[in-house]
């Protein structure tokens, strides 16, 4: 019976991304079952694994070796009682697979002295010898353990999967993270409101697996509700690998509108013309929002509605890319009287610029000068789902400045197979159509997301209309 892994699984193990073993799948090289594929043919694939290149291996060497401080511990590895009992579980196994081991060898011998019993008769000594040099061959081999399957054995041990119903979505829960934070930095939109424990609006059931308390929570489960296996994802870490049923936002209708009062942590300059605003939320009041959502932002007398240029991955922290603009108040704020420390209002989120729930297709990104906020937020958003096969960001700017963050794009495309970046410096929306269209045959093929000053996003959504392509494919707003 081969040795089955999850896909999430498999691409950890072999530190690829799940979109790369997925086009292996779908070309022949990786043969799947129900989804799964075995730690053999993987081995095939990528036989240049080894122990001590791991990234796993790696980090459990070091921490044996130096004296980590807290916050990197805390990164890494889960809660003592949760490492301690995982390991208990892997004793278990171990010791039932020992005993296992033990009767197989217990019968063997009463096998093998039947036999001996019975050497006269015709075709018994044969056998005995047979089976003589069978043991003699497996017991005497001394095979390199399997890699593989050591390290998903340390995986287990450092990290757990969790696998969401009726969604089919999975996440890792890796170091001191709760549940809720694990979900949130894998991309999935899991239903939750306070993230400390007092809503109830992160409940799910645990269908199999075991969960712990790690934070303290002042929503009451009934005990009807513990008994059914009820747990809150914001004050539970998981033990094991876990199944469990859980509410996931399917639109951005289902968010609740917030009203925050958060303070700036910084204040920075992106190039000449464009500040970055981060403003930090109180740790027990957070907002919840989707990747590519608006907030309205109100200092003193002033106020903007702004694209949300971070990710919900980190809730705590919100990013906003403002740009200079002697004729708009708030702008003037941020780039004259504002300080960190300062008070800011946030409410929101707004709009449905967000990604389209669980499409196979690849994405191509169009932004235009701080257009590119909201997409940095979707493509952060689509990294961190790891579903999409090609992302392909064209980014427009009048002038080589309008580029603010392109170390960051450069970044992206050396680091991911998957994506790819493009300068679009200057040109009209018929050019950029054109050049999308020329990138990409089947343009058809692709869900596109445009961001930008209305002028703009209007023009090239109509010259992409012109190339051909579906207008209920496209996703518009206007910065
Ligand atoms: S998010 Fe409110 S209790 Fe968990």
């Amino acid at each position: 019976m081969p040795q089955l892994l999850t896909l999430s699984r498999a691409a950890r193990l072999v530190g690829a991304s799940r979109v790369a073993l997925q086009l292996k799948i779908r070309s022949g090289e990786l043969p799947s079952f129900d989804g799964m594929v075995a730690a053999d043919d993987l081995l095939r694939l990528y036989p240049d694994i080894k122990l001590e290149e791991d990234g796993g291996f790696e980090q459990v060497r070091e921490i044996k070796e130096r004296a980590f401080g807290r916050r990197v511990r805390e990164r890494l590895l889960p809660s003592q009682e949760i490492l301690s009992q995982r390991l208990y579980e892997q004793g278990l196994e171990l010791a039932d697979l020992r005993a296992h081991l033990q009767r197989y060898h217990a019968m063997m011998e009463a096998v093998r002295s039947r036999i001996r019993e019975q050497e006269t008769q015709p075709g018994m000594a044969a056998l005995g010898a047979y089976l003589d040099d069978s043991l003699a061959e497996v017991l005497g081999a001394a095979e390199p353990p399997n890699a593989l399957s050591v390290m998903d054995d340390m995986l287990r041990v450092m990290s757990a999967h969790v696998t969401l119903r009726p969604s089919g979505h999975d996440f890792f829960v890796e170091g001191a993270d709760t549940l809720l934070e694990a979900a949130l930095k894998a991309g999935l939109a899991v239903n939750y409101g306070c993230s400390n424990g007092n809503c109830g609006l992160c409940k799910v059931r645990v269908v199999s697996g075991e969960v712990k308390k790690v934070r303290p929570h002042d929503y009451v489960l009934s005990e009807a509700e513990k008994s059914q296996g009820h747990a809150l994802l914001c004050a539970h870490a998981a033990v094991g690998d876990l199944v469990l049923e859980a509410l996931e936002t399917g639109s951005a209708g289902d968010i609740p509108q917030q009203q925050i009062v958060a303070r700036i942590k910084a204040l920075e300059p992106l190039g000449e013309d464009v500040r970055l605003l981060h403003l930090q939320t109180p740790r027990n009041n957070r907002l919840r929002f989707l990747a590519g959502q608006s907030a309205t932002l109100a200092a003193g007398e002033t106020s903007a509605q702004l694209p949300i240029a971070s990710c919900p991955c980190d809730d705590r922290n919100l990013h906003f890319h403002v740009e200079r603009d002697a004729k708009d108040d708030f702008s003037r704020q941020v780039f004259g009287a504002l300080r960190a420390g300062d008070p800011v209002t946030v409410f929101g989120p707004w709009g449905d610029f967000v990604l389209r729930a669980d499409s196979p297709r690849p994405i191509l990104f169009v932004a235009s000068e701080a257009g590119f906020a909201p997409v940095k937020g979707l493509i952060e958003h689509a990294m961190s789902l790891d579903r999409a096969e090609l992302l392909h960001l064209y980014w427009h700017a009048a002038r080589p400045a309008g580029h603010y963050l392109v170390n960051l794009c450069r970044a992206w495309a050396d680091a991911l197979d998957n994506f790819r970046y493009t300068t679009m410096a200057g040109g009209c929306a018929e050019d950029i159509a054109a050049r999308m269209a020329h990138d990409h045959a089947d343009l058809a093929a692709f869900d596109v997301y445009l961001a930008g000053p209305e002028v703009f996003v209007d023009a090239t959504a109509k010259a992409l209309a012109q190339q051909g392509f579906p207008a209920d494919r496209l996703s518009v707003t206007a910065t």
